[in-house]
């Protein structure tokens, strides 16, 4: 009996056939660069184009799901890199000056420390990397067809967070 199982066990299964290079069915390397290029060529990948308008002159874009972080829709261009000692980005953000910028304003989860549950007067360093989340739109193909459709539970959501206000929904009390 264990010798039929050992032989049972050894014998070859039929499974699919190895497939030698140029047999038909095969995919050519330009159709698995994004770039329709050989995989081994050097070809530069397609420049990107970002919003060439100064922050002041672009328009909003809608948000991408509810309480995402908004795309960056101005160009940054002298605005980066964001370091230790500068970040511009706060010059017109921080709510003590985005109304004389017309910008919006950092929101409350930006000055507020989850695990002390307080509120940080400077802001939360956690969040001092604005580009870490925030990134410019660009004017680009789609490489994948995307099939997403976010829903917004109501309209303002589109264009404002309020993430600080819901943030513990679905979240009981103890
Ligand atoms: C000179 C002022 C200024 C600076 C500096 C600036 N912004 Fe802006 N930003 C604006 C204004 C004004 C808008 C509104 C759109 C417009 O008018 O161009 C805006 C829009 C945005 C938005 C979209 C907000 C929304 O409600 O959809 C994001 C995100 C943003 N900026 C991020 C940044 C980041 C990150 C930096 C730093 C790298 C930065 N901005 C630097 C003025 C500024
Ligand atoms: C860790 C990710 C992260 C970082 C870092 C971050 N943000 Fe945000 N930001 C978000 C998310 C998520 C939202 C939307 C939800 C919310 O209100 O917090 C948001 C919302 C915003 C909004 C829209 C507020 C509104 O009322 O609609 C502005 C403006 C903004 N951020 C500016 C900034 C600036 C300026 C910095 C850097 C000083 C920054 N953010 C850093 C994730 C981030």
């Amino acid at each position: 009996m264990v010798a039929v199982l050992l032989v049972m066990g050894c014998s070859p299964v039929p499974g699919p056939q190895a497939t030698g290079a140029g047999s038909a069915g095969d995919i050519p390397d330009t159709a698995l660069s994004y770039r329709h290029e050989p995989l081994d060529s050097a070809a530069v990948t397609p420049g990107t184009r970002y919003s060439a308008s100064e922050p002041g002159e672009s328009q909003l874009l809608e948000r991408s799901y509810e309480n995402a972080p908004p795309l960056i829709p101005h160009s940054l261009a002298d605005l980066l890199p964001i370091t230790r000692t500068r970040n511009d980005c706060l010059e017109c953000h921080h709510p003590d000056a985005a109304e004389d910028f017309e910008a919006t304003a950092m929101p409350p989860t930006h000055f507020y420390d989850y695990r002390r549950n307080r509120r940080l007067e400077d802001g939360n360093p956690a969040m001092y990397n604005c580009t870490q989340c925030h990134v410019p739109q660009a004017d680009a193909p789609e490489l994948v067809k995307n099939t997403f459709q976010p829903r917004f539970r109501d309209d303002a959501g589109r264009h404002s967070s309020n993430l600080f206000d819901v943030r513990d929904e679905g979240v009981e009390e103890d």
